[in-house]
């Protein structure tokens, strides 16, 4: 590389790829999936129609929705030599790295559908429906509950809540959850999907380009903010410590996890939405103490430093108020994903092009080799 290119650090502002897919208007806080805007999805559609959405690219008939829903049920269920596997993981490892794990074994344990090109909607299908049985045969065994039988009555969100935590939501708890898996669905080419489509450029496999996408979602600038972000909330302990804990978090220079965005410049139309399904469950479940904390931490951090929240503000709180564990909002957040990253991996099968950007030298050029007895101690 000539040393008069320019460094643009973490590819800020860098057209990678020409997507149909996810439109983000970061100025005007809008959020479009295939022409569709997120709010029209979120208050009309179903989890299984956003994902029809993502990889066909329009909105399926009410036969191809029921096909699909049908398909998705019936590759629920985790080959056996795989949930032995997750029988064996320690009960304290990161649930995150229990799906890495997961995907890659899978990968192995059916070849078939691990295979780059068109072919892998069928690999699509079987990891979207797949996650929550990961999650949910880890999480009954480190609680030491016997796994649990399928429920192929259950939507996709509520069979999610089930595995989780052995109950059947109510009516508001499904829906909130199937809202909040249609708001993580896709959001262009953000870390984890980018991830996905470089490795999926190399012609690697679908499996492959999710694995390296679970690996990337789980750090805290990216899908780990949700858990982060609740724990300022326990932190804080109750609203009067808000203003006090987080002024003294700015203070200190440190990221208050759930604000700022790379790309919105205005709240994310996604935490909009996730702060009034906030409302929705606290007010039904009796207890809007995380709300109110919420309401004092945005008016504090715009205050102080003019951010708005993203959609990693609200997620958490939901999730904890539907008795979800903190360690597994972030595979909550894998759960929705996995259709926008194998959306990607698709699209990049379909228009090819190996993803190889350039870095800027900076070191030294001429230097000779010294051998080793002449190096000193
Ligand atoms: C997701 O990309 C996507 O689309 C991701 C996502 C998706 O759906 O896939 O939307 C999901 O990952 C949402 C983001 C979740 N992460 C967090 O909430 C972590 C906290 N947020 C930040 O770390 C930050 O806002 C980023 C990483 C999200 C974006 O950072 P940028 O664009 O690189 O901005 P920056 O780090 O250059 O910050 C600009 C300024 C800095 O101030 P100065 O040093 O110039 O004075 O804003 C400050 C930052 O310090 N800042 C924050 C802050 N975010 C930015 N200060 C305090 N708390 C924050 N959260």
């Amino acid at each position: 590389m000539a040393s008069n290119e320019v460094v643009q650090r973490g590819l800020q502002d860098i057209v990678a790829v020409e997507s149909h897919i996810t439109f983000i208007d970061g100025k005007g806080g809008r959020l479009l999936y295939e022409g569709y805007d997120i709010r029209e999805l979120a208050d009309r559609s179903t989890f299984e129609e956003v994902a029809y959405l993502l990889w066909y690219g329009r909105l399926p008939t009410r036969s191809q929705l029921d096909d699909l829903r049908q398909r998705l049920v019936s590759l629920r269920p985790l080959p056996e030599p795989l949930a032995k596997l997750i029988d064996t993981l320690p009960t304290d490892s990161n649930p995150m790295d229990v799906l890495r794990t997961a995907v890659s074994a899978l990968a192995m344990l059916e070849p078939s559908e691990a295979q780059p090109g068109p072919n892998s909607i069928g690999g699509a299908l079987r990891l979207t429906a797949a996650l929550p049985s990961m999650i949910g045969r880890f999480q009954r065994r480190r609680v030491g509950l016997a796994p649990l039988k399928d429920r192929p009555d259950l939507s996709h969100a509520e069979n999610l809540l089930y595995q989780i935590t052995g109950k059947e939501g109510t009516e508001i708890e499904n829906r909130a959850l199937d809202v909040a898996l249609i708001l993580h669905a896709d959001h262009e080419l953000n870390a984890s999907t980018f991830a996905a489509r470089v490795t999926a450029s190399t012609l690697s496999d679908l499996y492959s380009a999710v694995t390296s996408a679970i690996g990337t979602l789980k750090g805290p600038l990216h899908g780990g903010a949700n858990e982060r972000a609740v724990e300022l909330l326990l932190e804080c302990g109750d609203l009067g410590r808000v203003e006090e804990v987080v002024t003294a978090k700015l203070a200190r220079h440190e990221r208050v996890m759930g604000f700022g965005h790379r790309v919105y410049k205005v709240e994310d139309p996604r935490a909009t939405i996730l702060r009034a399904w906030l409302h929705t469950v606290g007010e039904s479940a009796g207890n809007l103490k995380s709300y109110d904390m919420l309401e004092k931490e945005r008016e504090v951090v715009h205050r102080e430093k003019g951010l708005y929240p993203n959609v990693d503000l609200y997620s958490g709180s939901v999730y904890a108020l539907l008795g979800v564990p903190k360690d597994l909002f972030t595979p909550i957040f894998a759960v929705s994903r996995v259709t926008g990253w194998t959306a990607h991996v698709l699209e990049e099968y379909r228009d090819l092009r190996l993803i190889r950007p350039s870095a800027l030298y900076v070191g030294p050029t001429d230097l000779t080799y010294v051998p080793i007895d002449q190096r000193g101690s």
